[in-house]
């Protein structure tokens, strides 16, 4: 396969490069990788459409078509309560979220979706896009504006063979747990300064699964999967698979406003059970609570 891969030189970036070294990856970051971890690499701002166009360039040059692009590349930026932060970082956060991935599909889309097998695209949201994260407002929105980007595009790419989804992977322990730390209580706030803290003792959620959900959505299993926001600590495979095929006529793994009836008129956690019961059977997907409202029915306006 020929994958793209950003944001290489640390965290989830760097470990999908090294398991996916037998295929043929060209990495971004700013920095260099540790070592000579992927077969190319270039230096590159994703946030900077001129370099990234730059780079384009150069990889259509070397390679007539992508297999694959995984978007890691994101940056926590602003981060302190809302309206006590610097304005210019926090919108400088926001945009430099949202244009290094829509600048990345946007030069790289003309080398996809041109071989026999489907093209996959992966970006990685969570950290507040799945619910609300004080003091993370800025990272936040644009992970959020990510989920919506990745759903969008699966609407406009359906004559494309090209399927793209995006992942939250959990809380893994990577330079983006160490600087909530750093950053301390004041600014990232006392309770996630504390998870930060003990997420780093524990070893954090498990980043094999990150991968094993990125393999998944890399292979022709998950052909026709798209548009879909998926957690890679919750969603399971062997769910995921018997639903492949009706999951374009539903809201499951999206983001959309809460209205449910049932829901509203009682919001118990028995209730919740009862509600993820149904679905179970409906669906055979199980979900767990914190994503909740990506799977409940929703009156859209
Ligand atoms: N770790 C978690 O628990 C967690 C949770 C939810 C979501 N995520 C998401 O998962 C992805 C990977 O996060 P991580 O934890 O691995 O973060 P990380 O350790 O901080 O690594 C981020 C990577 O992105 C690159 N990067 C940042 N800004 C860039 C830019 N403007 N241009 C090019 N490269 C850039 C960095 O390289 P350079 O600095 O060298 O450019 C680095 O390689 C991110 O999208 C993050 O939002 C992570």
């Amino acid at each position: 396969m020929k994958i793209l891969i950003t944001g290489v030189s640390g965290g989830i970036g760097l470990y999908l490069v090294r398991a996916f070294r037998g295929e043929e990856v060209w990495g971004l970051a700013r920095r260099n990788p540790p070592a000579k971890v992927c077969s190319n690499f270039s230096a590159c701002d994703v946030s900077q459409w001129r370099a990234v166009e730059g780079v384009a360039t150069e990889v259509r040059a070397t390679w007539k078509h992508l297999d694959a692009i995984i978007h890691c590349a994101g940056t926590q930026g602003a981060v302190g309560e809302a309206m006590t932060v610097d304005p210019t970082e926090w919108a400088n956060t926001v945009r430099s979220n949202i244009e290094g991935a829509y600048f990345i599909l946007r030069a790289f889309f003309p080398l996809l979706g041109s071989t026999q097998s489907r093209s996959k695209v992966i970006l990685f949201s969570g950290g507040g896009a799945s619910k609300p994260r004080p003091n993370f407002s800025a990272y936040g929105c644009a992970k959020t504006a990510l989920v919506r980007l990745v759903e969008t595009l699966a609407e406009e790419w359906k004559q494309f063979p090209i399927d793209i989804n995006i992942v939250a992977p959990g809380a893994i322990n990577t330079a983006m747990t160490r600087e909530v730390i750093s950053l301390g209580p004041a600014k990232s706030g006392r309770e996630e300064y504390a998870r930060a803290t003990k997420q780093l003792d524990s070893g954090g959620d498990s980043i094999e699964n990150v991968e094993v959900m990125i393999r998944f959505l890399l292979s022709r299993q998950s052909d026709g999967i798209t548009g879909r926001f998926l957690s890679a600590q919750w969603d399971r495979i062997e769910q995921l698979l018997p639903a492949r095929d009706s999951l374009a006529m539903s809201d499951l793994y999206t983001l959309r406003r809460v209205a449910s009836e049932a829901c509203k008129a009682d919001a118990s956690p028995t209730n919740h059970a009862r509600l993820d019961a149904s679905l179970t059977r409906s669906h055979g997907i199980a979900v767990n609570e914190s994503f909740c409202h990506c799977w409940l029915r929703t009156h859209r306006t």
